[in-house]
């Protein structure tokens, strides 16, 4: 079964409460909330992305998938701790070493929440093999992280291809998300590669008939 994870990065502020309502209406499976430190990447959206994700969690029972686009990594997991999120994913490349990773896995599962880890386009699955077995979810970046409503680079489907074969021959259960310029157009060629999990943002968000582009996604 293919989930929709719904970016809130690019909702308007007015709307917020109206879309989200909208968004759950539609059945999303979960709210992506992306947390972005201005210096694992430029923009900085700790504060609004915290307004979005106490405000999701109240009007909603919907799991919150938080996405830390963020360096100090351990920080933004103590704060979202208290939201009790689904879905915690962080990226390797701003855990970068392997004792720092594993205590990171740790800490997440400590607060019960999903483990996720994160890789960016020019980072090889290579680099997160060894922690398949004790994680939950890979999410593969198909866009370079950093902003909504970008097309996607059609070369990391082929990573999505790649780490669905590995997992497939090993018998590891994990979930692939797929996060980026993902819409009714290329939302079929990334669960043809193998994702199950697939974040859409500026397509929902944008969509005069929220319901009906899900549907539309759902149907297929
Ligand atoms: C990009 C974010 C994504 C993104 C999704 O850095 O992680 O979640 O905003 O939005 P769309 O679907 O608009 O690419
Ligand atoms: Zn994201």
């Amino acid at each position: 079964m293919t989930e929709i994870s719904a970016s809130l990065l690019t909702l308007e502020k007015e709307n917020a409460i109206k879309t989200m309502y909208n968004l759950e209406a539609g059945k999303i499976d979960y709210f992506h909330i992306d947390v972005m430190d201005g210096k694992f990447v430029e923009k900085n959206t700790t504060e609004i992305m915290k307004d979005y994700a106490l405000t999701a969690s109240h009007i909603s029972n919907l799991g919150l998938d938080v996405h830390l686009m963020v360096e100090n990594v351990e920080e933004f997991i103590d704060e979202y701790s208290m939201l009790e999120p689904e879905i915690i994913t962080f990226h390797i490349e701003a855990t970068k070493n392997e004792e720092r990773t594993k205590s990171v896995i740790e800490e997440i599962k400590n607060i019960g929440s999903r483990v996720g880890i994160a890789i960016s386009p020019d980072t090889s699955i290579d680099e997160i093999k060894q922690y398949l077995p004790y994680i939950h979810t890979v999410l593969v970046m198909t866009v370079v992280p950093g902003k909504g409503g970008q097309k996607l680079i059609p070369e990391t489907l082929e990573k999505v291809k790649e780490l669905k074969k590995y997992i497939t021959e090993r018998n590891i259960d994990i979930d692939i998300e797929v996060d980026g310029g993902i819409n009714d157009s290329t939302a079929n060629l990334a669960i043809d590669a193998g994702a199950n999990i697939l974040v859409m943002g500026n397509y929902l968000i944008s969509s005069e008939n929220i319901k009906e582009a899900i549907r539309k996604i759902k149907e297929n």
